[in-house]
């Protein structure tokens, strides 16, 4: 797989941080983006140690503008990866019934995790689209984080589920046609990754994987071109299963799980994968 320029969105963290590690090397030019400044320039400089060129970028997702002015100018793109993402579980806001997501939250959820992997994709797109051909036809390789909360109904979290769904279809579907023109798409269903954004969780995590080796996972993915990239296989194929199940069977059970206790959790943080 031809990995010399490469771009990560949420490179400040989790699993973007580790990708954008694992990738760097001498020959490697990495432009990494994320907000937080310090935790964004600490890994710029851990991959530049390692013998990377590396290009920092103090970006937002959800700024379309912002996203295709930096994309679009980077040049050539192998490997682009959109990492960003955030998560936050329902709550029982004082005086209500009903656990619910807060207006703004249901908004910053898609905004982030649909339009921001969008903000990334499209561009992305536009850059590989006048790339040549290496030798194995491929112009370049863009990979998106999903999560198996693509293929629940968890009320615990239903943004979080709503905008994975999304960007499951999205990437799949947009994969199948992009690959005849030389560019693979990957989208990644991954179960819990130990990263700060299950740190908060304090349910058990089944399945839950070592951030590295979730990377590794995915880098295997998108090296051999496969269009979902889903583990542990047995959540996945669980998850998938639940799915099948008459909505109120299935609450039935979500109910049941710490995590699905909806109106337990905190207004942000916690939720699923
Ligand atoms: N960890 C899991 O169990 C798991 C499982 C399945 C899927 N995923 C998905 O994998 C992706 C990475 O998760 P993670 O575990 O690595 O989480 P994380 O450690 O919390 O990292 C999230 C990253 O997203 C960036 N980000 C969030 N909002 C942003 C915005 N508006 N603009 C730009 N960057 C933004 C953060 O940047 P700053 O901190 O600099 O703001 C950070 O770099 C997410 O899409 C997540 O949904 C995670």
């Amino acid at each position: 797989m031809k990995q010399d320029t490469i771009l990560v969105t949420g490179a400040s963290s989790g699993i973007g941080r580790s990708i954008a590690l694992a990738l760097a090397r001498p020959g490697a030019l990495l432009h990494l983006g994320g907000r937080d400044p310090t935790r964004l320039r600490d890994v710029a400089e851990r991959c530049a140690g390692r013998g990377a060129s590396v290009r920092a970028h103090r970006q937002d997702v959800r700024d379309r503008a912002g996203m295709e002015e930096w994309i679009g100018g980077v040049g050539a793109l192998d490997l682009v990866f959109a990492c960003a993402g955030i998560t936050a579980s329902t709550a029982r806001p004082a005086g209500r019934e009903a656990p619910c997501e807060p207006d703004g939250q249901v908004r910053r959820m898609m905004d982030t995790n649909l339009g921001g992997v969008i903000n990334t994709v499209l561009p992305a797109l536009a850059v590989q689209a006048r790339q040549d051909r290496d030798a194995d036809g491929v112009r370049g390789r863009i990979c998106a984080l999903a999560s198996v909360a693509a293929y629940v109904s968890f009320p615990g979290t239903p943004s979080y589920c709503a905008s994975k769904a999304a960007v499951d279809r999205f990437m799949v579907a947009t994969g199948g046609n992009m690959a005849r023109e030389g560019i693979l798409m990957s989208s990644v269903c991954c179960g819990f990754v130990r990263s700060p954004m299950t740190a908060a969780n304090r349910f058990p995590m089944p399945g839950l994987t070592e951030v590295d080796d979730a990377v590794s996972a995915i880098l295997r993915g998108v090296a051999a071109g496969r269009r979902r990239i889903a583990f542990p296989w047995w959540l996945a194929a669980g998850s998938r299963a639940m799915d099948l199940l008459p909505p109120r069977l299935a609450d039935a059970f979500y109910f049941r799980q710490p995590a699905g206790r909806a109106g337990s959790m905190p207004e942000t943080g916690g939720g699923t994968a």
